[in-house]
């Protein structure tokens, strides 16, 4: 259920009015007589934002600025209303905003569409890491800067990775479900049960959360780390992981960067994919590039639901080509019910390590991530616009990063 949601809870003398589908609340009588808006879209916290307060990145929270927003004599409109187009509180409330705040945990795509009924919109601000739910070309065209804070939930991220990245490994799901379901079948687990250390591990993307995730690699004293970009690490950054590794493991080189995607998946044992989703790399992850994997291998995937193609995922899995896949992002969010990757399994059930979107969410992040879009939010309403350049996506209608690849 969509809620649309302002001060009330923290001004509960205001009646709360309900539109549609959603809950709204009535702003502040100053914040209503400005035409200057800011339109926040996040996920609801319900019972869970009244008990855990550090819960920042839902709607009843609203990271923690409306404050400093109305104090810059913006009006905040907040609201978890985002979905269908047009006729969302989103599409409402868009047409006449500078400002709008979304989230790629609960994504507000910003369309192309949307985009172009909305003239007064200035800048589009992520909270988190990743912005391809905005229409990055049509924010080009139309001089949106589109920005996100950068790093602030990487090393959530790059943690998620290990964690899935272990349970499937170690066949963690079979053996908890046996646990609490009074079982005690241990062959039945330990037939699908590996140890990470010796395994060939490769990341698709080798930023900031893949660089992160060859560094945790190295705990586990992998036999090789092999990484595709089509930027190079700084020699820095590998000798970094190569003295590392010597000093923990005792062995020499282990990153190696391959110039070719399959060449790379058909030498791997774990594929983890941490590059942005844009042009190219929707459905990157489809049935031709799976076959290049070895048999049994398995697919991790935090970064975007769409760089892999679902209905050829979960076919690899009930096949048994892979022996698991897992992560945290869905080509639709929230996923419907019936989702592949939902009932995706094979026939031992220990191929499916998906959850919800939460990798990038975690407490620690939400205070990273609320902090760094107020920081943004203050160069634009200072007029100085000295954004953190790692923030920008795209400005004055050009990209500032070279991470969506180099599209026009
Ligand atoms: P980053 O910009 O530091 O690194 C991305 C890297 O991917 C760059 O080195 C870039 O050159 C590379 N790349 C781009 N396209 C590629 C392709 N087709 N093939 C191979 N490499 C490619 O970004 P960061 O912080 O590491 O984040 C990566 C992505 O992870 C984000 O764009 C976002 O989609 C996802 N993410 C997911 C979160 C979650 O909660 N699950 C949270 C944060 C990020």
């Amino acid at each position: 259920k969509a809620a649309t949601v302002s001060a009330a809870l923290r001004r509960p003398t205001l009646i709360p009015k309900y539109i549609g589908v959603g809950r709204a609340f009535s702003t502040s009588p100053i914040a209503m007589s400005t035409t200057k808006k800011v339109l926040m879209v996040l996920y609801e916290g319900g019972k869970h934002a009244k008990e855990q307060k550090k819960l920042l990145g839902c709607i009843e929270n609203e990271l923690g600025i409306r404050e400093y927003i109305e104090s810059k004599g913006y009006q905040l409109v907040s609201t978890t209303d985002k979905d269908p187009e047009p006729t969302s509180k989103v599409d409402k409330e868009l047409k006449d905003a500078e400002i709008v705040i979304t989230t790629p945990f609960y994504p507000a795509y910003i369309t192309r569409s949307r985009i172009a009924n909305a003239p007064n919109l200035k800048l589009a601000v992520t909270a988190g890491v990743g912005s391809d739910h905005v229409d990055l070309a049509a924010a080009n065209e139309k001089k949106v800067t589109v920005a996100e804070v950068t790093g602030s939930n990487v090393v959530s991220v790059a943690e998620h990775v290990m964690t899935t990245i272990l349970v499937l490994v170690r066949n963690y799901n079979g053996g908890h479900r046996q646990a609490v379901n009074g079982e005690w079948d241990i062959a039945g687990v330990a037939k699908n049960e590996y140890d990470l250390e010796d395994k060939v591990v490769s990341t698709v993307g080798a930023g900031r959360i893949g660089y992160r995730v060859l560094e945790r690699l190295l705990a586990f004293n992998p036999k090789k780390l092999l990484y595709y970009d089509y930027q190079e690490l700084p020699p820095a950054a590998i000798k970094k992981l190569n003295d590392t590794n010597k000093l923990l493991n005792g062995r020499g080189d282990i990153v190696q960067r391959v110039e070719k995607l399959e060449d790379m998946v058909s030498q791997s044992d774990i594929v983890t994919i941490n590059c942005p989703l844009h042009e190219g790399s929707k459905g990157l992850f489809n049935k031709e590039l799976i076959s290049h994997m070895k048999d049994g291998a398995y697919l991790v995937n935090t970064a975007r639901g769409a760089i892999c193609v679902a209905e050829d995922v979960a076919e690899a899995v009930k096949s048994g080509k892979l022996a698991g896949y897992g992560g945290d992002v869905w080509n639709q969010q929230p996923a419907p019910k019936n989702h592949p990757w939902r009932s995706m399994d094979n026939k031992d059930h220990c191929g499916n390590a998906m959850t919800v979107h939460i990798s990038g969410t975690s407490l620690d992040a939400q205070a990273r991530y609320a902090q760094g879009v107020k920081d943004i939010l203050e160069s634009y309403f200072s007029k100085k616009f000295d954004y953190r350049p790692q923030d920008v996506i795209v400005m004055n209608g050009e990209y500032a990063t070279r991470a969506y690849g180099q599209k026009k």
